[in-house]
């Protein structure tokens, strides 16, 4: 398991990944490199699927593949016995093409496009979360097509505003994502979806955000879930024998980061989920969680070579690096904070404070600022840690940047699992 707090050193010096020094890594495989460690990967799923086993036992663990899609981790995702939550056709059908059971697929999206709707229902995907009446008519209308019936949910906004970033808040009335309950809407949308013949209402699903620590508001969201669900047996006598419960659980970036044990998570929402159930005289749904950054986030670290060092005396010392925003851009977007370490340097003093600056021609190509560090030089080998969420797949080829490949090690051996692009991949589009 990959521990910022207590990493693995080597007898020289380097960290320890997998059983593999990362000083190596750089050498075979250069940088940036993206480096996935399999057993933390793995280990997070178990975590998150035994505990579901034990508190509910009726439920389900869906990956959310959006932290980091690829044949390989949908594979490895499909033999722990987890669901993929997909989001795109790409997703879907990177899931498919990796041989995923397709009744184990949820796909989400706001604003899914008839193509992708047609691709989700040719191929018999397990849920479709649907977002607005408009796509309710519109799958509807190809399931009549394909004289079908569809399993749905529709995504509700509980609105429960959480402490994270602004862009990272998904739960709240003022979001682009979902049905509120407030003006009847999700009600509508709901009597609506039990007159269609070819839509069968299953369920309902919340995601109240991401990058929390806080129970509280996973315990909210479910009280207000259910608190619906029995409102719609009430008034229609319709059973919803399902809840997608999201995911959103936070992880340790820096040692400021104090993650909550899923188990707990677990343990505390499936008793209120229960106790709900039984108040309001419903039967316990069939549970899903989708946690996507609290499995991949802390299994991945980005490796760099250190190049140009400016010190701007008296107001801070900038740290080139060969990567930055286009592997990973979540310090432009979100101010995101890193942990930052030497990799060729684990016994020296941590007493150096930098800013680790990318090489895009942007000034906000920064990967952090004021992170304490060991002294960094020229070819010196950065690690940075909890880059397995949210960085390969929000990666981009801005300024032409070729996007790194992605390393899994496990045992002391390592393979690649996504090749590095080629200066052949930048042009192959071109006319
Ligand atoms: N389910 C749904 C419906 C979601 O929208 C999301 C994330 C998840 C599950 C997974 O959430 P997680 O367990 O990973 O927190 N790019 C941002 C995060 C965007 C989250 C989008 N939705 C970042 O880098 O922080």
């Amino acid at each position: 398991m990959i521990s910022i707090n207590s990493p693995e050193i080597n007898e020289i010096g380097h960290l320890v990944i997998g059983g593999v020094d990362t000083v190596d890594l750089a050498k075979k495989y250069g940088t940036p490199l993206y480096v996935m460690d399999e057993d933390t990967f793995v280990e997070n799923m178990r975590k998150f699927k035994n505990s579901m086993d034990k508190f509910y036992k009726n439920g389900r663990v869906l990956y959310a593949s959006k932290t980091f899609c690829c044949n390989e981790v949908i594979k490895i995702a499909d033999k722990e016995g987890l669901g993929i939550d997909v989001v795109s056709g790409g997703e879907l059908y990177t899931a498919i093409k990796a041989g995923i059971d397709p009744s184990k697929i949820v796909f989400h999206g706001n604003n899914k496009s008839m193509k992708e709707l047609e691709m989700a229902v040719e191929n018999k995907v397990g849920i479709i979360v649907i977002d607005s009446i408009y796509e309710l008519n519109l799958l509807n209308k190809i399931a009549k097509e394909k004289n079908v019936t569809v399993d749905i949910m529709f995504r509700i906004k509980p609105g429960i505003d959480v402490h994270t970033h602004n862009y990272i808040k998904t739960g709240q009335i003022d979001s682009k994502f979902g049905l509120t309950l407030q003006n009847n809407e999700a009600e509508e949308a709901v009597k609506e979806a039990i007159e269609k013949e070819n839509i069968n209402l299953v369920g309902l699903h919340c995601h109240i955000g991401s990058q929390i620590f806080d129970v509280e508001p996973f315990e909210d969201a479910a009280k207000i879930m259910l608190n619906f669900i029995a409102e719609i047996k009430n008034k229609y006598n319709y059973e919803i024998l399902e809840l997608n419960l999201g995911g959103g659980f936070g992880i340790m970036y820096t040692n400021q980061d104090d993650p909550i044990a899923y188990e707990k998570y677990m343990e505390r929402v499936s008793k209120i989920v229960i106790e709900s159930c039984k108040n309001l005289n419903i039967k316990v749904p069939f549970i899903y969680i989708e946690p996507g950054r609290s499995i991949s986030g802390p299994a991945g670290i980005t490796l760099y070579t250190v190049g140009t060092i400016k010190e701007i005396e008296g107001i801070r010392k900038y740290v080139s690096i060969d990567g930055g925003m286009t592997d990973n851009p979540r310090y432009a977007l979100y101010q995101a904070k890193y942990t930052a370490i030497v990799a060729n340097k684990m016994n020296e003093p941590i007493d150096d404070v930098i800013t680790l600056a990318g090489k895009c021609c942007e000034s906000g190509d920064l990967i952090g600022e004021n992170m304490k560090i060991q002294k960094p030089e020229p070819l010196d080998i950065i690690a940075i840690y909890s880059t397995g969420a949210y960085n390969y797949s929000m990666s981009s080829n801005y300024n032409r940047i070729l996007r790194p490949p992605v390393v899994m090690v496990k045992d002391g051996e390592s393979r690649i699992i996504v090749k590095g692009e080629t200066f052949e991949d930048i042009i192959r589009n071109d006319m």
